[in-house]
């Protein structure tokens, strides 16, 4: 999968790229980048790329004109492309997964107040968004999404450990616990240290229910759950101490 990256920091995406899991996978042909610096694109001699909005209002925005050369010069026509705002839909799980199944991701990263809406009426597909805050860098949202998108691809790390993990199932994941087995006098689990494998699925499933209730319960509404987990739910929701849909009035969903 090829990401192209637009951008006026570079510097700041550069090391992502040259680290970790992202550097083996670009070593095993999995993955390849390319960096595009917008202000390359500037056509005034001081290398401008912002400018006040029409209207009045706080802040610069990023000129169209860089913006669209640059993106003209990037050759991957019809290439998916994603402008990371915090105006734009959630990313999320399933949104990576549809990322993931693209040969070509094109991100377009922002700075200052925003870019010009005819550039996004133009070029850009999704509009992306990693949470309701903002950012002051695009910069940081485009490692989020290139992150959680290339980690899905098949060869870059193991398959087991995707799908155990939050979200590929709605639920949040299970405690983790490694050496020793005491420390600072907390004891790991009692059941993770007796090798009963059925206990331990068992133990797991139960504590990502009710991480997910606590923390999360907004996830709850609308999952599938299987006789297993809404029998272990129940359990939950009777033991008390949880808010939220199945504590504040709704009821653990029957099966559909
Ligand atoms: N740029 C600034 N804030 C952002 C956010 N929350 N998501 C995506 N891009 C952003």
């Amino acid at each position: 999968m090829n990401f192209t990256i637009l951008t006026l920091f570079p510097e700041i995406l550069e090391g992502y790229f040259k680290s970790s899991i992202m550097a083996k996978s670009i070593e095993k042909g999995l993955v390849s980048y390319r960096l595009v610096n917008i202000r390359d694109y500037a056509t005034d001699r001081h290398h401008k790329c912002d400018d006040a909005p029409f209207g009045g209002g706080a802040g610069m925005l990023m000129l169209p004109e860089p913006l669209s050369l640059a993106l003209d010069s990037v050759g991957v026509a019809g290439a998916r492309t994603v402008f990371v705002t915090p105006s734009g839909r959630p990313f999320d799980q399933p949104l990576a997964r549809e990322f993931a199944a693209e040969t070509d991701l094109v991100i377009v990263c922002g700075r200052y107040e925003g870019i010009d809406q005819r550039v996004i009426d133009r070029y850009v597909d999704d509009e992306v968004s990693v949470g309701d805050y903002v950012l002051s860098s695009g910069e940081v949202a485009a490692l989020a999404v290139v992150d959680a998108t290339y980690r899905l691809l098949e060869g870059v790390i193991n398959g087991e450990s995707l799908v155990s993990e939050s979200f590929e199932d709605g639920l949040l994941e299970y405690p983790q616990y490694t050496r020793p087995e005491v420390f600072r006098d907390a004891k790991v689990p009692e059941i993770l240290l007796s090798g009963h494998h059925e206990n331990i699925r068992k133990w797991r499933l139960r504590e990502r229910l009710k991480k997910t209730l606590k923390v999360r319960p907004d996830l709850m509404e609308g999952l599938e759950l299987n006789d297993e987990a809404r029998k272990l739910l129940k359990d939950i929701v009777s033991e008390g101490g949880y808010h939220g849909f199945y504590t504040d009035g709704g009821s653990v969903p029957e099966k559909s």
